[in-house]
């Protein structure tokens, strides 16, 4: 069976970690294939809210194998801290459903501490994640199939070697200190269970018929080579992403954009649409826009059809799922970018608001009619469907229009 692939199309935060949650229950396996602990997705069951960084959201499906590729980047403490929280929930966290590809990349304290240092210009999430990819880069890295193969403590030697020799250590110290060496010692040691080449892994999956979803971190926007550079990650978020970072060849027969129904970003960079006053605030407010891995509060504005035609043209979407409907409950009117001129300036059209709550709306019919047109609009204009229309946080406050497999 083709794999389904969910990407952010705009700058992250677009409530992907819900639309996949959604989408697992009944896949057999969820991939992440790039980005790390740099992402938060949120998911709500129960009222009960957890957030994800590294593991894959699948795995509050009892049966779904999560895989992370060989195009993530992995902080071996953030995932075990991870993966501790989930057990103490009551979450199943074995090397069953859980497996770390041994070509993703270890993000070291190190990368850490020059994340911070030098990812102020660009409002990093401070996680280690451009120093980590930049060693992966130079050929530097330390891969995590180094752990199982016995060869860790000679790899991540030869890293901070690296530092010591050729830059005077990391901020004027040591690349690392005996603790630190210590904690990644016995850190690694708790995730050898977990690593395996995951590339015969997903091929044999595909190869005999299994449900696969792709989940996507970050967003079109922040990709490395597609984004708004140098304000971007460090990478590849879209489907070219999904391809190498995933290790294996994979029909998406469903592409699935998620869309907030308006924009917000984090940190620096370009942002037509932005609402930086009380209009912003209002947004921010209401859709509680602020950062799950940084606690940062996000910049909202309206939603940007440009440049949803951009991530339209990257990624090939068949859909989007649209999120994050009920925010705009009680704005009237309610503008949407429409056209870009020469200089990036956008030309708005204002649609009518509605005033009605949509929470627990779960079908189209039952939407207001002003909800259903912004719906509408949206789909028109992009030239592809809203298959899922989220009308709230929680798992089941969705409107599905096709059947997820
Ligand atoms: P980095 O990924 O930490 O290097 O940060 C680079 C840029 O991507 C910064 O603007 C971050 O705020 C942004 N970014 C990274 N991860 C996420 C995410 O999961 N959601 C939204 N923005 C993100």
């Amino acid at each position: 069976m083709p794999a389904t692939l969910t990407l952010g199309a705009q700058w992250g935060d677009e409530g992907k970690g819900k639309i996949v949650d959604r989408l697992a229950r009944g896949a057999d396996l969820v991939v992440r294939f790039q980005g790390g602990a740099n992402a938060g997705h949120t998911l709500v069951v129960d009222g009960t809210s957890t957030v994800l960084h590294l593991v894959p959201s699948g795995v509050l499906t009892p049966g779904c194998c999560n895989v992370i590729g060989p195009g993530c980047v992995v902080d071996p403490l953030a995932l075990l801290e991870e993966m501790e929280m989930l057990r103490c929930r009551g979450i199943e966290v074995s090397p069953r459903n859980l497996v770390l590809s041994g070509g993703s990349h270890l993000v070291l304290p190190f990368h850490h501490k020059l994340d911070r240092a030098e990812g102020g210009a660009i409002g990093t999430t401070g996680r280690g994640i451009g120093p980590c990819y930049a060693d992966r880069a130079r050929r530097l890295g330390v891969r995590a199939g180094t752990i199982p193969a016995g060869e860790f403590p000679e790899a991540l030697q030869r890293l901070a070697a690296h530092y010591d020799l050729h830059h005077g250590g990391v901020m004027g110290e040591r690349a690392l200190g005996r603790g630190e060496r210590e904690s990644l010692r016995l850190a690694a040691a708790r995730l050898a269970p977990h690593i395996a080449d995951t590339t015969p892994l997903l091929a044999d999956a595909i190869a005999r018929d299994a449900k696969v979803l792709y989940e996507g971190a970050q967003g079109t926007l922040l990709d490395l080579d597609h984004g708004t550079y140098p304000f971007v990650t460090s990478s590849s978020t879209t489907i070219g992403g999904a391809l190498t970072g995933g290790g294996v060849y994979v029909e998406f027969r469903r592409r699935i954009g998620v869309v907030k129904a308006y924009t917000t970003r984090v940190g620096n960079g370009p942002f037509p649409t932005e609402e930086a006053g009380e209009v912003g605030d209002l947004l921010r407010r209401s859709g509680g826009e602020f950062g799950a891995t940084t606690g940062r509060p996000r910049r909202c504005g309206w939603l940007d059809l440009p440049l949803l035609e951009h991530a339209i043209r990257v990624n090939g979407f068949t859909e989007i799922a649209l999120t994050k409907l009920d925010v705009l409950t009680g704005i009237d009117p309610i503008p949407v970018a429409i056209e870009a001129d020469a200089l990036g300036h956008r030309r708005y059209r204002e649609l009518e608001g509605w005033q009605e709550p949509i929470r627990g709306c779960d079908d189209m019919a039952s939407l207001p009619a002003a909800c259903k047109a912004y719906v509408s609009f949206i789909e028109e204009r992009l030239g592809v469907p809203a298959t899922l229309v989220s009308t709230g946080p929680g798992r089941d406050e969705i409107i599905e229009r096709c059947p997820a497999w």
